[in-house]
């Protein structure tokens, strides 16, 4: 069977770690982490990935302490709107994936102006996981099939009513920074994905590791129940 890498997805970790190895606040690795993500998106492009999902901010970060909080929201508000020539310089269309509940609207603002000025770029989509929870969800989608009078739903509707169901399930999730869990990524659609978990923490990842991942990916075998 073919193992096409058509749609990765990144558990982008270890920012922490990164920045207090260099003695640094707990922030600048997540600037750091920016950088980072613009070379994996080229990598990514390179590797004729069509969907890249990246996971910047989960349901259950609002937990961290108020100061970095605010300052991942400023990055979403200001930085990746700032990155609009590059991704239209490489063809990159964002979208979000998540709940716009609790978000500022000055992120949203800026998020969706940025949704909307790429959304002609067909080299690579890049969905931006921010806000998002595999519990939030599923349950917002059941929840929107209860109100419109669903006594009974199927895997397929309950896929149907996620944020962005045109976007093909994850092939590939990967983890930076060693650690093996999901931590609420993608839960349905991770279903029937591969998993790969490397040690390089995320400040540090660059063109080359996403060269690295897809021959990781390539030596998989995917049956999805079946034989081959
Ligand atoms: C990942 O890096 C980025 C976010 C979760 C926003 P971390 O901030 O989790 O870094 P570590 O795990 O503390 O090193
Ligand atoms: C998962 O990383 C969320 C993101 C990468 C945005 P965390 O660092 O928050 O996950 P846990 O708490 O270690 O499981
Ligand atoms: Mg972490």
């Amino acid at each position: 069977m073919d193992n096409e890498l058509i749609h990765l997805g990144i558990i982008m970790d270890g920012n922490g770690r990164w920045a207090k190895a260099k003695g640094l606040p707990r922030t600048a690795g997540h600037l750091e982490g920016l950088k980072a993500l613009k070379k994996v998106i080229r990598g990514a492009i390179e590797e004729d990935i069509k969907y890249l999902t990246v996971y910047c901010f989960s349901t259950e970060n609002w937990k961290r302490p108020q100061e970095e909080v605010k300052y991942l929201m400023a990055l979403f508000t200001n930085k990746i709107y700032g990155e609009i020539r590059t991704f239209n310089d490489l063809g990159v269309c964002v979208r979000l994936l998540g709940s716009r509940n609790g978000l500022p609207e000055k992120a949203l603002e800026a998020l969706d102006r940025t949704v909307e000025e790429t959304k002609n770029n067909d080299k690579i989509t890049l969905q931006l996981a921010i806000n998002y929870g595999g519990y939030d969800e599923i349950t917002r989608s059941v929840n929107s099939l209860i109100r419109d009078g669903y006594k009974e739903v199927t895997a397929e509707l309950i896929r149907s009513r996620f944020d962005n169901p045109d976007i093909p399930a994850v092939d590939f999730i990967i983890r930076s920074a060693g650690e093996q869990r999901l931590s609420n990524f993608l839960l349905f659609d991770s279903g029937y994905s591969e998993f790969g978990f490397y040690d390089r923490l995320w400040p540090d990842w660059d063109e080359e590791m996403i060269h690295t991942v897809k021959q990781d990916y390539l030596k998989r075998t995917r049956k999805f129940g079946g034989l081959v």
